[in-house]
């Protein structure tokens, strides 16, 4: 899908860093206060306000929830000052609620921005994923291998043995038996408690961040921010929605898709040219989080561009009065 010529990425993506911000700023006073709502809510509130000063007329495709669900930021509620390019946003104003509520690393506010109708309507579902970084043929690894396979293949590929391999995985009693296959492989694991779509990007930078690959279950949408991000970064990404009863294959339906057993590439999840921004909320291993000084109030953001593959690493100083 070619991207219309008003969807001016270039001149979008800043807006879109100073809506990330907003929400880091906001659920930093909420870290470690054991608090996830109150956390989340406060980020929902200041990412709002601030998508709304964006002369876009966005639509959310990825939210809180559906409309009965959640107040705001609500699957299919516009956002944006109601001028420029029609886009769909995807958003997660604060991902990792309860890493922020115990003060953990890694906790991001997230988003993504890309011309209408080609970001997928991932319902509040499980998807399987699966994410590699760049530099790879394309397909050489797969949902439909095992564990044992995708790191033999992708150990092959890179001219080593499993064990130098490092995988990360959502710490879940239901990857239990994929942990220990991972494990009889000799590979590594970085197991984290919350947060994969952190982990995905992970797999982008492994020189920096040791991991070469992600697999296990998350949240679907979670999964479509991860896949906006590796679309900027390189790194290859497959995902498959899971259906635990007849309600969740109904929000599928209900947000258009028809073939529920399909496998989405990162190009599936994301049809066009992508902006990205994530901004740190606790301190982690792609972004630093809120840095409190009795002066002023700093953040660290990576905001990235598909079109071009940019990534830039903002810092941004906010003068406490
Ligand atoms: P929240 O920020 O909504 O708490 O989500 C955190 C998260 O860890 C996601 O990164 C991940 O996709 C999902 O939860 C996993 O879900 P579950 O906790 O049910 O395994």
């Amino acid at each position: 899908m070619t991207p219309p010529s008003d969807f001016n990425d270039r001149m979008l993506s800043l807006g879109l860093a100073r809506v990330s911000e907003a929400a880091a700023h906001a659920s930093a006073d909420l870290i470690g206060r054991g608090d996830e709502k109150a956390a989340d809510q406060a980020a929902v509130n200041a990412m709002r306000e601030q998508l709304n000063k964006l002369d876009i007329r966005g639509t959310v495709v990825i939210g809180e929830g559906e409309r009965d669900e959640a107040p705001m930021l609500f699957i299919g509620e516009e956002v944006g000052a109601g001028t420029g390019p029609e886009v769909d946003i995807a958003l997660d104003p604060l991902e990792g609620t309860t890493l922020t509520a115990k003060d953990m690393p890694n906790a991001l506010t997230v988003i993504a921005m890309a011309p209408r109708g080609s970001l997928l309507h991932a319902p509040d579902v499980y998807m399987e994923k699966l994410a590699i970084g760049p530099g790879y043929e394309k397909d050489v690894v797969s949902l439909d291998m095992s564990p044992t396979e995708r790191i033999e293949a992708l150990a092959r590929a890179q001219g080593v043995e499993p064990k130098n391999i490092a995988v990360c995985i959502l710490d879940r009693p239901r990857h239990e038996d994929m942990i220990a296959e991972v494990r009889s492989t000799g590979a590594k694991i970085r197991l984290i408690t919350d947060g994969d779509v952190a982990g995905v990007i992970h797999c982008a930078e492994p020189d920096f961040t040791g991991i070469d690959m992600y697999m296990g279950s998350g949240g679907a949408p979670e999964g479509v921010l991860a896949a906006s991000a590796l679309k900027c970064m390189g790194g290859q990404m497959w995902g498959k929605l899971l259906f635990r009863n007849d309600d969740e294959r109904g929000r599928a339906r209900k947000a258009g898709i028809t073939d529920l057993d399909k496998i989405y590439t990162r190009d599936d999840m994301v049809r066009s040219d992508v902006i990205f921004a994530a901004t740190g909320v606790t301190d982690g291993s792609i972004v630093k989080g809120v840095k409190r000084e009795p002066t002023y109030i700093e953040t660290e953001t990576m905001l990235m561009r598909s079109k071009t593959g940019s990534l830039r690493r903002m810092i941004y100083r906010n003068p406490v009065r």
